[in-house]
């Protein structure tokens, strides 16, 4: 209990005690200096975040929408993880060229490969925008004028520049914030460790510590002759920034100050204690359940073919990624006793409220709102969960059906216009892609699995009209050639057809079902729960004033503080704070595939050459710190007192998945590839030192 009460305070009650709480927004970080410079940083709040000059924030870019990215030379060379830029090293491969298996290296900038559509987006400023968006809104329900107030703001933001922009709720919509956003169109690959290196350790190690896995792959922004975004041409050139980061090669120990620069994607902090009590019981096991019976029929099959592991490998490694996750999460979460704590803070919040009469007005009665409303709805969230797995994670000739619904629905609008034949074009197209990567035996097997499993859990039986072998048979969904031939043919009458299509036909039933009986309901929820908790957290702010508080990460760009150091994650377990490569070695010879190494490792390994990169004789591999990150915080730079980069941030221990509702200053720990180690890599293993030449060391 005692453990418990301190962590209890840490989460809710006492400020400044444990620094390492929180993802802070840039333009605020004036607020936090001196904490940070206490922690042994250098730098000025101007240095990290500035719009008069430029800064650290004009190296970091969002990669791809979700991941981070940092620039690293006066000519736009883009550092992210290798699992970031997966995708695209797996369209990059075929067995002739298994950049996966193999890794690839672009000798110079005409060797780098083009991937359309992929985009790195810089934040130009951040302006908080409270009172214009509020301006004439006296309630939550005037939606529509709230979002004419946004739309003004943007227009007015972006006026006259090449610049977008949006405008953020944070805190529930106490507050908001204009993003202005420059994004780059022409992003191209220029290398890659293999597997071996870039995901060394696979699913085992994916989520833990002692971690040794090199995950950074590179990239780089081109732009046109005038700097600025263009989209992909042979005439565009490397993008000079206006900011890159310099390399930090000086020796690393345990306490050496490190802040996470980059894109949290989303963290629940706030939620109820019966909400997450729902999410623990139900809705994570229910999810983790469907996730296991589609990796049972891909593990297998990638096991048995090396077409197949190419094929599946990008659409694996995501399904077992949140996998793994929520199983460590909810183990986490229930170790830790989180909904036990929940209570205590509701308890201590609605204490405070009920002891001054204006609090008790404004806060008294909105936890228990917020758990009547989660155990009078929640059930819409859980089958809106289930959905997304079944029609989403799962078969995936629904994602093919969803692609061609648009010219199905609009036929005859797209023919008077005349762009029929440019649609069909663009499909045939995309469908060549889709089944590079697809196999109908993979497919159909979780497509039975699945089916089963949804249908139980959203509790409807179901009379099926058409078997799973009826649907991988006949269906023009499930096979390239039918595909094809339904779309070069497709014609005014084609309508009635498609609708006896066995595939189509059960997809349609179930997923409008879906969209029409859990949707609106699940989005109803959702709104008024955040009603709650814009109230439930300007009772926070306004009635525990010195409390550290933070907005929940909702994708914008963050900074997150730290140090580097080891954790102590449960009784008798206590980890050191970095690993190196005699590690690697050691669990190769473990035996385990997933350590799989080729034999230039083992042959660099015995010869010890690690260069200027080693410290005390040893090559560190990862690192681990005390940084509050959560997903897109992926490909982040991890930064030093002077802002020079000492590492890429991919991923978190076991014991601190759970931090996205619960953060545990003892046990949460980010990951970080050590940049030494990806040079290394570059230099010895790849030969790549070009690319080295082009970075700023600093000792
Ligand atoms: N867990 C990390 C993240 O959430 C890395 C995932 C990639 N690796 C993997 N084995 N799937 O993205
Ligand atoms: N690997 C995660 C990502 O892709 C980061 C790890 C985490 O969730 O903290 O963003």
């Amino acid at each position: 209990m005692k453990k418990n009460l301190s962590l209890l305070f840490s989460v809710f009650l006492i400020g400044n005690v444990f620094a390492d709480e929180g993802m802070l927004i840039p333009s605020l970080i004036k607020a936090f200096e001196s904490d940070m410079k206490a922690k042994g940083m250098q730098l000025s709040a101007e240095d990290i975040y500035s719009v008069n000059s430029s800064s650290l924030k004009d190296a970091i870019f969002q990669f791809g929408g979700g991941c981070t990215a940092e620039v690293v030379s006066k000519k736009g060379l883009l550092l992210t993880n290798h699992h970031c830029g997966y995708s695209q090293i797996q369209s990059h491969s075929s067995l002739e060229n298994n950049y996966i298996e193999n890794g690839f290296w672009a000798q110079d900038l005409n060797q780098e490969l083009t991937n359309p559509g992929l985009t790195a987006m810089r934040i130009v400023r951040i302006d908080d925008v409270t009172e214009a968006v509020l301006l004439g809104i006296s309630a939550d329900t005037q939606k529509e004028e709230l979002k004419a107030n946004i739309e003004q703001i943007i227009k007015d933001a972006t006026a006259g520049s090449h610049y977008t922009a949006q405008v953020k709720a944070f805190n529930y919509g106490n507050s908001y914030y204009l993003m202005l956003k420059e994004t780059f169109l022409d992003v191209r690959f220029v290398g890659t460790p293999p597997n071996s290196i870039g995901k060394f350790g696979g699913d085992t190690d994916n989520w833990v510590w002692p971690r040794h896995t090199g995950d950074f792959s590179v990239f780089r922004i081109y732009a046109g002759k005038d700097n600025k975004p263009a989209t992909y041409s042979s005439e565009n050139i490397p993008y000079t920034p206006l900011h890159y980061l310099p390399i930090s090669m000086k020796d690393r120990k345990n306490g050496d100050f490190t802040m996470v620069y980059g894109f949290p994607g989303s963290t629940e902090q706030h939620v109820s204690s019966n909400y997450l009590s729902q999410i623990i019981q139900t809705e994570r096991p229910a999810r983790i359940r469907m996730r296991d019976l589609s990796l049972s029929v891909i593990d297998k099959a990638m096991k048995n073919s090396e077409l197949i592991r190419i094929q599946y490998a990008s659409k694996q490694a995501r399904i077992s990624n949140a996998w793994k996750k929520w199983i460590g999460q909810i183990d986490g979460l229930k170790r830790l006793d989180a909904v036990a704590l929940k209570q205590e803070a509701e308890n201590l919040y609605l204490k405070k409220a009920l002891s001054n009469d204006s609090w008790s007005k404004k806060y008294g009665q909105v936890v228990s709102k917020m758990n009547a409303l989660s155990a009078a709805a929640f059930d819409y969230e859980f089958k809106y969960a289930m959905g997304i797995e079944y029609f989403y994670v799962g078969a995936e000739y629904f994602k093919l059906i969803r692609s061609t619904q648009d010219l199905i629905m609009n036929y005859a609008k797209y023919l008077e216009e005349g762009k029929v034949e440019e649609i069909k074009d663009k499909l045939l197209k995309s469908s060549k892609t889709f089944f590079k990567n697809y196999n109908a035996q993979i497919d159909q097997e979780i497509f039975e699995l699945l089916s089963k499993e949804y249908f139980k859990q959203i509790n409807v039986s179901v009379e099926r009209k058409n078997s799973a072998s009826i649907i991988y048979n006949k269906s023009a969904f499930t096979n390239a050639s039918r595909y094809e031939k339904l779309i070069s043919q497709l014609n005014k009458r084609s309508f009635k057809k498609i609708k006896k299509d066995p595939g189509y036909a059960h997809y349609s039933e179930h997923y409008n079902l879906w969209v029409s009986n859990v949707i609106p309901n699940y989005y109803a929820f959702k709104d008024n729960m955040d009603v709650l908790l814009k109230t439930f957290v300007a009772g926070k702010l306004e009635m525990f004033p010195n409390k550290k508080h933070w907005p929940d990460a909702n994708s914008t760009l963050r900074i997150t503080f730290g140090q580097l150091e080891g954790s102590s994650p449960a009784d008798g377990k206590v980890y050191t704070e970095h690993t190196t490569l005699d590690g690697i070695i050691a669990k190769y010879n473990s035996g385990n595939p997933d350590f799989n190494l080729k034999p230039r490792m083992l042959e660099l390994h015995k010869a010890k050459d690690y260069g200027s990169y080693a410290q005390d004789g040893e090559l560190w591999v990862c690192f681990s710190g005390s940084n509050h990150t959560t997903g897109g915080n992926s490909g982040s730079p991890v930064l030093d007192a002077n802002g020079y980069l000492m590492g890429l941030n991919f991923d978190r221990s076991w014991e601190s998945t759970m931090s996205d509702y619960m953060f545990d200053p003892n046990r949460c720990r980010n990951i970080v590839v050590d940049i030494k180690y990806v040079l290394w890599v570059i230099d010895k293993y790849a030969n790549a030192s070009h690319l080295i030449d082009e970075m700023e060391l600093k000792k």
